[in-house]
């Protein structure tokens, strides 16, 4: 079978892996990918925003499956158009990937199918943004959380400590148009003007605070499987301190959310959300991702993702025992993941983040990289079960492997425990080398402490 993973980062690498160990031995081709996912699947030089290029090349390879990575192309219609013509895809369709594309559907989704969620207001104009600042803060010049509408790698939100500042958040989208998507990024591509933007939006939270959980489920268009939880870090200084990043770090499982709590959770988040989008006529098929937040008066939705959350991804997969494979292709039929249970292996992952100089303000691209198959030969230690080194921006300049974005590398190890992953995800870590590489030296520290 011939399998294209659409996407360049860590995350698709894990999933070109973890396809590869497949028993079914498909033939693996990524599209555009990056140096490392070089060694594991053939490359197609096509951007994962180009629709009509993966579509062709879909046609022009005779691809059985397509598995898409990133969220701008769902929110763009790639499966729309790939299930259109015939072919097998895993993601979910434009209408469904709204739950991310706008953060507005996602609560309005949230209110109507009763999932626990911040306390919000939609606001369409700098003074409805003000009037939810007073309404929403928990004591007056208290922050509030903004978060602007369309899609924004990561970066739209802001978790405001005052008044002033979640003002200054409302400003930058109402005044300066900051973060307001184009219809392309809207999935609108198809219906016309690419050049005007849409109408700035945002959605205005109550700033909540407790622990933060990344639960992802398969989702065949009526039921949600649980995977195993996950924990990301965001920001880009140890002790969570600095500016938001697309994630530094994860580990999994996560202590205290065991199969059935995982259940229980799944049977409120994600399963209320699937059923409402099937009575809506546009069923959720792919990854339902829910970033949850445990604060004192119980858990809360704070973002729902309609894909593999990167670099949680990197920390899940490693321990998926079942056939990936086949689970995609059962997610992506109505009603396929009927009697699905996923397996895991009982050992921890942790997953570090190396990131280059600049990241997240800018990125150091071209920077030479050393220590990469050191690291990848798993000699780290005792405990550990294993060591995977996944590229999310790296490319091949002159023969050698350099910089070539923000995110670089992911160094993933297995562990009896989380203390024994851990060590051995930073022993790993510590033989490679780039100018300027940023690493949270806190990453699993405090499950470490705990255990
Ligand atoms: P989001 O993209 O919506 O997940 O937001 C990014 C990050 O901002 C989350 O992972 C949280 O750390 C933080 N955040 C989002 N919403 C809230 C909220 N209502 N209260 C506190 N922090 C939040
Ligand atoms: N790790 C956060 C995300 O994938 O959005």
């Amino acid at each position: 079978m011939k399998v294209l993973v659409v996407g360049g980062g860590g995350r698709e690498h894990a999933l070109v892996r973890a396809l590869a160990r497949s028993p079914q031995g498909p033939e693996l081709l990524c599209a555009p990918g990056n140096a490392g996912i070089a060694a594991d699947a053939r490359l197609l030089e096509i951007s994962a925003e180009d629709v009509d290029g993966l579509v062709a090349a879909v046609e022009r390879e005779g691809v059985d499956f397509t598995v898409v990575g990133p969220e701008a192309p769902l929110v763009a219609g790639l499966v729309d158009v790939l299930a259109e013509r015939g072919h097998a895809v895993f993601g979910p369709h434009a209408a469904a990937a709204q739950l991310e594309g706008s953060k507005a559907f996602a609560k309005e989704a949230m209110r109507e199918a009763g999932v626990p969620t911040a306390r919000w207001r939609d606001a369409r104009s700098l003074d409805d943004g003000l009037a939810a600042v007073r309404d929403l803060a928990r004591a007056p010049g208290e922050g509030v959380v903004v978060k602007a509408d369309g899609l924004a790698a990561g970066k739209g939100v802001t978790v405001a400590d005052s008044a002033l500042e979640a003002e200054v958040a409302l400003a930058e989208v109402f005044l300066h148009g900051r973060f307001v998507s184009s219809p392309a990024a809207r999935g609108n591509e198809r219906a016309g003007d690419e050049e005007s933007s849409e109408a700035p939006r945002a959605v205005v939270e109550e700033r909540l605070v407790g622990e933060e959980l990344s639960l992802l489920a398969l989702c065949d268009g009526e039921r949600a499987v649980p995977m195993a939880p996950a924990r990301d870090y965001k920001r880009i200084f140890d002790g969570d301190r600095g500016p938001n990043t697309g994630g530094m770090g994860s580990y999994s499982p996560v202590a205290g959310f065991d199969s059935a709590r995982v259940r229980e959770i799944v049977a409120a988040v994600h399963q209320p959300v699937v059923d409402l989008m099937r009575a809506r006529g546009t069923p959720f098929h792919g990854v339902l991702y829910a970033g949850l937040m445990l604060t004192p008066e119980g858990l809360r939705v704070l973002e729902f993702n309609v894909r593999f959350g990167d670099p949680e991804t990197q920390a899940v997969l490693p321990r998926l025992r079942s056939d990936l494979l086949e689970l995609l292709l059962a997610a992506s039929r109505p009603g396929g993941l009927a009697g699905a249970e996923l397996e895991w292996a009982p050992e921890w992952a942790v997953t570090l983040v190396l990131a280059s100089a600049g990241y997240p303000t800018s990125s150091s691209i071209g920077d030479a990289i050393s220590g990469l198959e050191r690291a990848s030969e798993g000699n780290a230690g005792e405990g550990h079960a294993g060591v995977e080194v996944t590229h999310a921006g790296t490319a091949r300049a002159d023969g050698s492997v350099v910089t070539a974005g923000g995110r670089v590398l992911n160094v993933t190890a297995l562990g009896r425990d989380v203390r024994s992953a851990r060590r051995a995800a930073y022993a790993a870590a510590g033989m490679i080398s780039f100018d300027g590489m940023q690493i949270r030296r806190d990453i699993a520290a405090g499950a470490a402490e705990d255990s």
